[in-house]
């Protein structure tokens, strides 16, 4: 009696797992997988007095987070950028940017921030990159008003670069790019090391925080970039914090979840 009891709640089990992994669809699954990188992503970066952002992602790659505030009225956007630089002893320099004509280096916008020489604090330049050439010492103009620039070490060999970006009002996803560099010479950052990680260091930005969907072929970057975070690429910021959609999505999987738990609890 007792054992038909037991292969009933068994068969029942197998019944409810199955049913669990018909519901997860792939679009919940990955909302609930980028909540819990948030968790450990980019939510625990700390930041002096006076400074807070409404939205953080950690980066998919070189370990670098990304903290923005953005007033999509007024086109403001404020940004802070941590990443550990390249070199040995907190040397060499590291970059965030937004590229408004393209997805890759060329035609990025970019914010560096590195010391001069070893011994003075850290600074930030501007760089508008044409190509790849070495960066000069000073910094060049760009297309956006660059304001608030600052950067500072911080713990563990990073360092996190500030600043507040001038965009055109109503911009709702940009492309971004961001790098590291090993070294700082004769006053400028030298040239990057080319590995995997450095050249995949690039993606898309919903600047309302949300997630955006992978999908193929989405046209890039300026004004023609999607409305809704619809407009693709792959880099949907790995560990934005939840939008509510995302945490909409992501629901019924932890409802059924907890289901599956109290089930189990009592076979
Ligand atoms: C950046 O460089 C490109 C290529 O030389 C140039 O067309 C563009 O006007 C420059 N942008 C600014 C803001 O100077």
């Amino acid at each position: 009696m007792a054992s038909t009891t037991q292969q009933h709640r068994r068969a029942m089990a197998v019944v409810l797992a199955v049913l669990l992994t018909a519901k997860a669809s792939p679009m919940a699954m990955r909302a609930a997988a980028a909540a819990a990188t948030a968790a450990g992503g980019c939510e625990g970066d700390k930041f002096p007095a006076g400074r807070s952002y409404a939205h953080c992602a950690a980066l998919p790659k070189l370990g670098a987070r990304l903290h923005w505030t953005h007033d999509s009225k007024t086109g403001s956007l404020s940004v802070a950028f941590v990443a550990k630089p390249g070199g040995a002893g907190g040397a060499g320099w590291v970059s965030w940017a937004i590229n408004p004509t393209g997805d890759g280096m060329k035609g990025a916008q970019a914010l560096v921030a590195f010391r001069a020489s070893p011994a003075a604090p850290y600074a930030v330049n501007t760089y508008n990159i044409t190509g790849y050439k070495p960066f000069g010492a000073s910094s060049t103009a760009i297309a956006f008003r660059a304001t608030d620039l600052a950067a500072e070490a911080a713990a563990a060999g990073e360092v996190r670069l500030y600043g507040r970006l001038q965009l055109a009002p109503g911009t709702e996803v940009v492309n971004h790019i961001w790098q590291v560099g090993s070294a700082v010479t004769a006053g400028a950052p030298a040239k990057h090391a080319f590995d995997k990680d450095n050249l995949e260091a690039k993606g898309k930005l919903a600047l309302s925080g949300a997630a955006l969907a992978p999908a193929p072929a989405a046209s890039a970057g300026g004004a023609s970039a999607g409305k809704g975070g619809s407009a693709g690429g792959e880099a949907a910021p790995s560990g934005a914090k939840p939008s509510a959609a995302a945490t909409a999505a992501a629901a019924p999987v932890l409802m059924l979840l907890a289901l599956a738990a109290g089930f189990m609890a009592t076979v």
